[in-house]
C-alpha cells in the first residue's frame, strides 16, 4: 500500500470507531481558516464526506470561513475524540465541490434546515432578536407546496490533504504522533515528538 493510501486507511478505520462510540456529532471537527491578511479564525463543522479525494463540509459561501476561503483556499481540520484518545489534524488546500455533488447532498438534507439556508445569512450582523424567525416563515412562504431550492450561496468544500497527523495518548504525556506528509509529489511518514 502506497503511504498516502495507508494514511487515507488509518483514518477510515479511526473515523468508524468514532462513527461507533456513543458520543453527540462524532463527525464535529474544527475548521481553521485565514483570511487575506492572515487573521485565523476557527469554528465546528460537520465531516460530510471522506474518501481519498479529501474531508468535504458544507456551509455558507458568503460566512466569514465562506469568504475567507475565497480569498485564502487553505484550511486546516482537528478532530478530537475524546473516548479514544486520538486527535487526527489535518492541512490542505479546498476546492468547492461539483454542483451536482452540492444538489445530491441538499436533495437529503431535512427541510427546516434547507428553509434555514435561505434564511440565515451566516455570519452577518443580525439587526434584532427575532429576525431569523421571521425570515424562516417569509421564505417557508416563498416555498410552501415546492421543493426547497439550494441556495446559490451553500455549497461544499472539500480539503484535499498535504499533510495528515494522527495523535494517539499515551502514558506520562509520552504521545505518539505520526504525520502523513507530502513533499515533493510524493507523501511520507514521519514521527513527530509529542
Ligand atoms: C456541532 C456543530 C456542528 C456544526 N456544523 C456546521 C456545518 O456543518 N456547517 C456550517 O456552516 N456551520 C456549522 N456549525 C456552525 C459553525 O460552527 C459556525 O457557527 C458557522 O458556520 C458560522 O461560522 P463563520 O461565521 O466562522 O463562517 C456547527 C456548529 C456546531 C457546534
Amino acid at each position: 500500500m502506497d503511504v498516502y493510501a495507508e494514511a487515507v486507511q488509518r483514518f477510515r478505520e479511526l473515523y468508524a470507531r468514532a462513527q461507533a462510540l456513543d458520543i453527540p456529532e462524532p463527525t464535529a471537527m474544527s475548521l481553521a481558516t485565514a483570511d487575506a491578511d492572515g487573521r485565523p479564525s476557527v469554528r465546528t463543522v460537520l465531516l460530510k464526506v471522506f474518501d481519498e479525494r479529501g474531508f468535504v463540509f458544507y456551509t455558507n459561501k458568503l460566512s466569514r470561513k465562506g469568504r475567507a476561503l475565497a480569498a485564502n483556499p487553505r484550511a486546516a481540520l482537528c478532530f478530537h475524540w475524546q473516548p479514544l484518545q486520538e486527535q487526527v489534524l489535518v492541512e490542505g488546500a479546498v476546492s468547492g465541490v461539483s454542483v451536482v455533488e452540492a444538489d445530491a447532498y441538499w436533495a437529503t438534507r431535512a427541510r427546516i434546515s434547507q428553509i434555514g439556508a435561505w434564511a440565515s445569512t451566516q455570519s452577518e450582523t443580525m439587526g434584532r432578536k427575532g429576525e431569523l424567525e421571521r425570515r424562516v416563515t417569509e421564505f417557508e412562504q416563498k416555498f410552501a407546496d415546492k421543493p426547497v431550492p439550494r441556495p446559490p450561496h451553500w455549497s461544499g468544500f472539500r480539503l484535499k490533504p498535504e499533510s495528515i497527523e494522527f495523535w494517539s495518548s499515551r502514558p506520562g504525556r509520552l504521545h505518539e504522533r505520526e504525520r502523513y506528509v507530502a513533499a515533493d509529489g510524493a507523501w511520507k511518514h514521519i514521527w513527530v515528538y509529542p
